[in-house]
């Protein structure tokens, strides 16, 4: 399990534990703790194991992480070409599976954009 389920399994129980401290007595309020505004803005990319929102967040996640963690590729800032060559190297070293030439465009420009140079 990684440090982020372990993280999401204790964040969870702990919602469950204000839940039943506080059923009998101030069942709203338990609801409330549920509906903290900041974990609920996290909800998105909590699914998406941190991957922001945009065109081509599906291909990464379906296709980066099969072999290790995302935490490898949002960790990066490169470059478009670099980005590039780096797929280019998962494919002829690593063993991903070549993706389609439409897929592999949706993943160099989303990986551009939120993972790239300077941000
Ligand atoms: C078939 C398995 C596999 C898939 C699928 C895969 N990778 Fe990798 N990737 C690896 C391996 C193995 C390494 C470690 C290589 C090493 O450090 O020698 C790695 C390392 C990396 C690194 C670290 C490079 C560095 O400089 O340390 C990045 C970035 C990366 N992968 C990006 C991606 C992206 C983006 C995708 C999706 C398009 C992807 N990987 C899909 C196997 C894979």
């Amino acid at each position: 399990m990684s440090s982020r389920h372990w993280m999401f399994a204790a964040v969870f129980g702990t919602g469950l534990l204000l839940v039943a401290n506080h059923s009998a007595a101030e069942p709203k309020q338990a609801l409330l703790a549920f509906a903290d505004p900041v974990e609920s803005k996290d909800d998105d990319r909590h699914k998406w194991n941190g991957l922001p929102p945009g065109s081509g967040r599906e291909d990464v996640f379906y296709t980066c992480q099969t072999c290790h963690s995302l935490q490898i590729v949002k960790q990066q800032g490169l470059g478009r070409s670099s980005w590039d060559e780096t797929l280019t190297w998962m494919v002829e070293e690593q063993g991903l599976k070549e993706p389609d030439t439409q897929v592999r465009e949706r993943i160099l420009d989303y990986l551009a954009e939120h993972f790239g140079l300077g941000r």
